[in-house]
Protein backbone atom coordinates (compact mmCIF):
# COMPACT_ATOMS: atom_id res chain seq x y z
CA UNK A 1 0.00 0.00 0.00
CA UNK A 2 1.72 3.29 -0.94
CA UNK A 3 1.59 6.36 1.32
CA UNK A 4 -1.97 8.21 -0.63
CA UNK A 5 -3.85 5.03 -0.57
CA UNK A 6 -3.13 4.99 3.70
CA UNK A 7 -3.61 7.91 3.75
CA UNK A 8 -7.23 7.59 2.54
CA UNK A 9 -7.99 4.56 5.01
CA UNK A 10 -7.06 6.80 7.81
CA UNK A 11 -8.86 9.42 7.05
CA UNK A 12 -11.96 6.72 6.23
CA UNK A 13 -11.56 5.39 9.44
CA UNK A 14 -11.54 8.53 11.30
CA UNK A 15 -14.80 10.08 9.28
CA UNK A 16 -16.35 7.04 10.68
CA UNK A 17 -14.79 8.18 14.16
CA UNK A 18 -12.95 4.74 14.57
CA UNK A 19 -10.63 5.86 16.95
CA UNK A 20 -8.27 2.87 17.58
CA UNK A 21 -7.07 0.47 14.37
CA UNK A 22 -5.85 -3.30 15.09
CA UNK A 23 -2.75 -4.64 13.17
CA UNK A 24 -4.99 -7.17 11.48
CA UNK A 25 -4.98 -8.46 7.73
CA UNK A 26 -7.87 -7.11 6.48
CA UNK A 27 -8.67 -4.13 8.74
CA UNK A 28 -7.09 -1.55 5.82
CA UNK A 29 -8.71 -4.14 2.85
CA UNK A 30 -12.36 -3.97 3.58
CA UNK A 31 -13.29 -1.66 0.36
CA UNK A 32 -11.80 -4.04 -1.87
CA UNK A 33 -12.35 -7.20 -0.23
CA UNK A 34 -15.10 -9.38 -1.39
CA UNK A 35 -18.11 -7.45 0.56
CA UNK A 36 -20.31 -9.73 3.14
CA UNK A 37 -23.91 -10.02 1.85
CA UNK A 38 -27.39 -10.14 2.99
CA UNK A 39 -29.22 -12.21 1.44
CA UNK A 40 -31.51 -11.02 -1.54
CA UNK A 41 -34.97 -11.94 -2.69
CA UNK A 42 -35.41 -9.85 -5.44
CA UNK A 43 -38.58 -9.57 -7.41
CA UNK A 44 -39.44 -12.83 -9.16
CA UNK A 45 -39.45 -11.36 -13.11
CA UNK A 46 -39.39 -13.29 -16.10
CA UNK A 47 -37.85 -13.16 -18.62
CA UNK A 48 -35.05 -11.26 -18.43
CA UNK A 49 -32.64 -9.85 -20.62
CA UNK A 50 -31.56 -11.15 -23.92
CA UNK A 51 -28.10 -12.14 -23.89
CA UNK A 52 -25.96 -9.60 -25.29
CA UNK A 53 -28.94 -6.58 -25.46
CA UNK A 54 -27.94 -2.89 -25.44
CA UNK A 55 -29.75 -0.35 -23.96
CA UNK A 56 -30.72 0.91 -27.46
CA UNK A 57 -32.90 -2.22 -27.82
CA UNK A 58 -34.45 -1.71 -24.48
CA UNK A 59 -35.48 1.98 -25.11
CA UNK A 60 -36.88 0.80 -28.36
CA UNK A 61 -38.87 -2.13 -26.86
CA UNK A 62 -40.38 0.46 -24.32
CA UNK A 63 -41.62 2.46 -27.06
CA UNK A 64 -44.68 4.27 -25.91
CA UNK A 65 -44.94 2.42 -22.79
CA UNK A 66 -48.86 2.21 -21.70
CA UNK A 67 -48.11 -1.00 -19.56
CA UNK A 68 -48.98 0.44 -16.47
CA UNK A 69 -51.18 3.62 -15.09
CA UNK A 70 -48.30 5.70 -14.59
CA UNK A 71 -48.43 6.57 -18.34
CA UNK A 72 -51.43 8.28 -18.39
CA UNK A 73 -49.89 11.28 -16.64
CA UNK A 74 -46.50 11.28 -17.73
CA UNK A 75 -45.01 13.91 -20.43
CA UNK A 76 -41.12 11.81 -20.87
CA UNK A 77 -40.31 8.35 -20.17
CA UNK A 78 -37.22 9.02 -18.34
CA UNK A 79 -34.90 5.84 -19.08
CA UNK A 80 -31.83 6.56 -17.68
CA UNK A 81 -28.63 8.44 -18.43
CA UNK A 82 -24.90 8.15 -18.27
CA UNK A 83 -21.92 5.25 -19.11
CA UNK A 84 -23.08 2.34 -20.73
CA UNK A 85 -20.52 0.35 -19.35
CA UNK A 86 -19.73 2.51 -15.80
CA UNK A 87 -18.92 -0.11 -13.22
CA UNK A 88 -21.32 1.69 -10.69
CA UNK A 89 -25.24 1.99 -11.55
CA UNK A 90 -27.31 4.54 -9.03
CA UNK A 91 -30.94 3.46 -9.02
CA UNK A 92 -33.30 5.75 -7.29
CA UNK A 93 -37.09 5.68 -7.17
CA UNK A 94 -39.34 7.17 -9.90
CA UNK A 95 -38.93 10.90 -12.10
CA UNK A 96 -40.19 13.61 -10.13
CA UNK A 97 -41.72 17.06 -11.71
CA UNK A 98 -38.28 18.26 -13.32
CA UNK A 99 -36.92 14.38 -14.30
CA UNK A 100 -40.56 14.24 -16.19
CA UNK A 101 -40.31 17.65 -18.07
CA UNK A 102 -36.81 16.78 -19.55
CA UNK A 103 -36.79 13.18 -19.55
CA UNK A 104 -33.38 12.55 -17.41
CA UNK A 105 -33.39 11.19 -14.01
CA UNK A 106 -32.44 13.58 -11.12
CA UNK A 107 -31.79 16.57 -12.31
CA UNK A 108 -33.95 18.25 -9.62
CA UNK A 109 -32.72 19.49 -6.41
CA UNK A 110 -32.65 16.12 -5.41
CA UNK A 111 -30.39 15.46 -8.43
CA UNK A 112 -28.39 18.32 -8.05
CA UNK A 113 -27.80 17.01 -4.50
CA UNK A 114 -26.81 13.14 -5.73
CA UNK A 115 -24.21 14.62 -8.42
CA UNK A 116 -22.65 16.74 -5.47
CA UNK A 117 -22.48 13.40 -3.16
CA UNK A 118 -21.10 11.31 -6.36
CA UNK A 119 -17.84 13.72 -7.46
CA UNK A 120 -17.26 15.53 -3.98
CA UNK A 121 -17.18 12.33 -2.06
CA UNK A 122 -14.98 10.89 -5.06
CA UNK A 123 -12.95 14.04 -5.07
CA UNK A 124 -12.32 13.48 -1.49
CA UNK A 125 -11.43 10.11 -1.73
CA UNK A 126 -8.89 10.91 -4.38
CA UNK A 127 -10.54 9.12 -6.98
CA UNK A 128 -11.66 11.03 -10.37
CA UNK A 129 -15.12 10.65 -11.00
CA UNK A 130 -17.63 13.05 -12.35
CA UNK A 131 -20.94 12.05 -12.76
CA UNK A 132 -21.67 11.37 -16.47
CA UNK A 133 -19.32 8.55 -16.13
CA UNK A 134 -21.59 6.29 -13.64
CA UNK A 135 -25.03 5.65 -15.05
CA UNK A 136 -28.18 6.80 -13.40
CA UNK A 137 -31.67 5.51 -13.33
CA UNK A 138 -35.04 4.86 -11.44
CA UNK A 139 -37.00 2.05 -10.79
CA UNK A 140 -40.15 3.28 -12.52
CA UNK A 141 -39.63 5.25 -15.59
CA UNK A 142 -42.62 7.21 -15.26
CA UNK A 143 -43.36 9.89 -12.93
CA UNK A 144 -46.41 8.50 -9.85
CA UNK A 145 -48.60 11.38 -9.79
CA UNK A 146 -47.84 13.93 -6.68
CA UNK A 147 -44.33 11.68 -7.22
CA UNK A 148 -46.23 9.04 -4.64
CA UNK A 149 -44.52 5.73 -4.24
CA UNK A 150 -45.17 3.54 -6.78
CA UNK A 151 -47.54 0.98 -6.23
CA UNK A 152 -46.01 -2.77 -5.74
CA UNK A 153 -47.60 -3.89 -9.89
CA UNK A 154 -46.33 -0.50 -11.39
CA UNK A 155 -42.74 -1.48 -9.92
CA UNK A 156 -43.22 -5.03 -11.22
CA UNK A 157 -44.09 -3.83 -14.52
CA UNK A 158 -40.69 -1.10 -15.05
CA UNK A 159 -39.11 -3.53 -12.78
CA UNK A 160 -38.34 -5.84 -16.47
CA UNK A 161 -36.56 -3.27 -17.24
CA UNK A 162 -34.53 -2.32 -14.99
CA UNK A 163 -33.56 -5.80 -14.79
CA UNK A 164 -33.03 -5.54 -18.20
CA UNK A 165 -30.96 -2.40 -17.91
CA UNK A 166 -28.71 -3.71 -15.25
CA UNK A 167 -28.06 -6.87 -17.34
CA UNK A 168 -27.15 -4.71 -20.27
CA UNK A 169 -24.90 -2.74 -18.36
CA UNK A 170 -23.49 -5.36 -15.89
CA UNK A 171 -21.79 -2.95 -13.63
CA UNK A 172 -19.50 -4.13 -10.83
CA UNK A 173 -21.50 -2.23 -7.62
CA UNK A 174 -25.11 -0.70 -8.13
CA UNK A 175 -26.23 1.92 -5.01
CA UNK A 176 -29.81 1.51 -4.00
CA UNK A 177 -31.28 5.09 -3.26
CA UNK A 178 -34.09 4.60 -0.54
CA UNK A 179 -36.43 2.07 0.12
CA UNK A 180 -38.04 1.53 -3.05
CA UNK A 181 -34.86 0.80 -5.19
CA UNK A 182 -33.55 -1.15 -2.41
CA UNK A 183 -36.71 -3.45 -2.13
CA UNK A 184 -36.45 -3.56 -5.97
CA UNK A 185 -33.17 -4.56 -6.09
CA UNK A 186 -32.93 -6.91 -2.38
CA UNK A 187 -36.68 -7.86 -2.00
CA UNK A 188 -36.42 -6.89 1.36
CA UNK A 189 -38.74 -5.30 3.30
CA UNK A 190 -37.16 -3.64 6.05
CA UNK A 191 -36.83 0.46 6.53
CA UNK A 192 -33.67 1.86 4.96
CA UNK A 193 -32.20 2.75 8.31
CA UNK A 194 -32.10 -0.97 8.97
CA UNK A 195 -30.25 -1.95 5.49
CA UNK A 196 -28.36 1.38 4.74
CA UNK A 197 -24.30 0.87 4.64
CA UNK A 198 -24.88 -2.78 4.26
CA UNK A 199 -23.76 -4.94 1.24
CA UNK A 200 -26.47 -7.02 -0.85
CA UNK A 201 -26.52 -8.99 -4.10
CA UNK A 202 -28.56 -8.74 -7.13
CA UNK A 203 -28.30 -11.47 -9.18
CA UNK A 204 -23.76 -11.65 -8.54
CA UNK A 205 -23.79 -7.44 -8.64
CA UNK A 206 -23.26 -6.57 -5.27
CA UNK A 207 -25.65 -4.13 -3.91
CA UNK A 208 -25.33 -1.45 -1.71
CA UNK A 209 -28.78 0.48 0.06
CA UNK A 210 -27.95 4.27 1.16
CA UNK A 211 -30.90 7.10 1.69
CA UNK A 212 -32.53 8.25 -0.96
CA UNK A 213 -31.28 12.31 -1.42
CA UNK A 214 -34.76 13.60 -1.51
CA UNK A 215 -34.82 12.28 2.74
CA UNK A 216 -31.39 14.09 2.84
CA UNK A 217 -32.74 17.38 1.73
CA UNK A 218 -34.40 17.67 4.76
CA UNK A 219 -33.09 19.74 7.54
CA UNK A 220 -33.13 17.85 10.28
CA UNK A 221 -31.26 15.19 8.15
CA UNK A 222 -28.16 15.75 9.03
CA UNK A 223 -27.04 12.77 10.90
CA UNK A 224 -28.39 10.45 7.95
CA UNK A 225 -26.41 12.67 5.39
CA UNK A 226 -23.18 12.11 7.37
CA UNK A 227 -24.25 8.01 6.83
CA UNK A 228 -25.09 8.19 3.42
CA UNK A 229 -21.46 9.91 2.46
CA UNK A 230 -20.53 6.86 4.41
CA UNK A 231 -22.02 4.30 2.16
CA UNK A 232 -21.18 6.44 -0.67
CA UNK A 233 -17.60 6.03 -0.13
CA UNK A 234 -17.54 2.64 0.34
CA UNK A 235 -19.09 1.57 -2.43
CA UNK A 236 -16.50 4.29 -4.57
CA UNK A 237 -13.72 2.07 -2.99
CA UNK A 238 -15.00 -1.15 -3.81
CA UNK A 239 -15.41 -0.33 -6.91
CA UNK A 240 -12.38 1.76 -8.21
CA UNK A 241 -9.85 0.96 -6.17
N1 LIG B 1 -36.13 11.06 -7.37
C1 LIG B 1 -35.90 9.85 -7.93
O1 LIG B 1 -36.04 8.80 -7.28
N2 LIG B 1 -35.51 9.82 -9.18
C2 LIG B 1 -35.32 10.91 -9.90
O2 LIG B 1 -34.96 10.78 -11.06
C3 LIG B 1 -35.54 12.14 -9.29
C4 LIG B 1 -35.95 12.21 -8.03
Amino acid sequence: MDTDQLRRYLEFYQDLHVKTLYRQPRIAGIQTAPPPVTESKPMDLIPLAPEGETLLQIIQDIGDCKRCRLHEGRNKIVFGVGNEHSPLVFVGEGPGADEDAQGIPFVGKAGQLLTQMIENTAKKEGIALLRNQVYICNVVKCRPPGNRTPEPDEMETCGHYLYRQISAIRPKAICALGGTAARALTGHKEGVTKMRGKWFKWQDIAVMVTYHPSYLLRPYNQNAKREAWEDLKKVLHFVYD
